[in-house]
């Protein structure tokens, strides 16, 4: 997806600003807190990933028909992605640990009549749901694992995607100026991208995306990546 012209005049003082609610992620006040707990903080009040409806990349995904048969929404969220690929008439399903996320993606499940499932789930273990799926979507998680996090991550991927299922992710770039002392969202680069998934996927496409969010109306430098699994691991 082509990023907005309007990017380039933003204002530089506004963006880091802007940015450091975005990172919200992980403050040190939640450091001694567990995952779950942590993860659900950040559903306190609005965060600013919460924009109301799917990022257009997926909207973009969708209009295409890239999208197909069972469907995992890894990190869900509220589960806009998730709704919407049920409001295609597909089979979805997310996961996430935030107990105040998957309430709120079952209640905008029943409020607009679409039958999906919400399961609390750690993606990091995705071998456990002992489920296979066509297509994995991933917004805004991969860019919050940590870096000894990505292989498990990778493992499970690989065992619930059927053999040709497809994997799109949308997560920060590096081409997005870190903020001082936050490392969460970690900025992604290509490299990061294409050694995690080695072995796993063969990388269809990685280019530079928008993740949309409440903040401002040019977004946060991102990447989407499509992927396909593959038959077998790569030597
Ligand atoms: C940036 S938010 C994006 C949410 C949603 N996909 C969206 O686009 O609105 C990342 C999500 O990943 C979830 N998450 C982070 N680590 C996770 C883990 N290990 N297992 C499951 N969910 C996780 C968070 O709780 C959060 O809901």
């Amino acid at each position: 997806m082509p990023e907005p012209s309007s990017r380039d005049d933003a204002d530089d003082t506004d963006r880091a600003d802007q940015a450091r609610h975005a990172d919200r992620a992980v403050g040190a006040d939640d450091a001694a807190a567990g995952l779950p707990q942590r993860l659900d903080g950040l559903y306190a009040t609005r965060p600013p990933w919460e924009i109301g409806r799917p990022q257009q990349a997926f909207l973009g995904l969708a209009r295409s028909g890239a999208l197909r048969g069972r469907v995992l929404d890894v990190g869900c969220g509220t589960g806009e992605h998730v709704l919407m690929c049920a409001g295609l008439g597909l089979d979805a399903t997310g996961v996430d640990l935030a107990d105040r996320a998957l309430s709120a993606a079952r209640a905008k499940a029943g409020e607009r009549g679409v039958t999906a499932r919400f399961l609390r789930h750690d993606a990091r273990r995705l071998a456990a749901l002992g489920e296979r799926f066509d297509t994995v979507l991933d917004s805004g998680l991969f860019h919050m694992l940590a870096p000894g996090d990505r292989p498990a991550f990778a493992d499970g991927l690989r065992a619930v995607l059927r053999p040709g299922g497809r994997y799109f992710m949308l997560g920060f770039s590096d081409r997005e100026p870190r903020t001082p002392g936050v490392e969460v969202p970690y900025r992604l680069t290509r490299n990061d991208l294409t050694t995690a998934f080695a072995g796993t996927l063969r990388i269809d496409s990685l280019d530079p995306a928008t993740i949309e969010i409440t903040l401002n109306t040019v977004g946060i430098r991102g990447w989407l990546l499509a992927g396909t699994r593959l038959s077998t691991p790569a030597a």
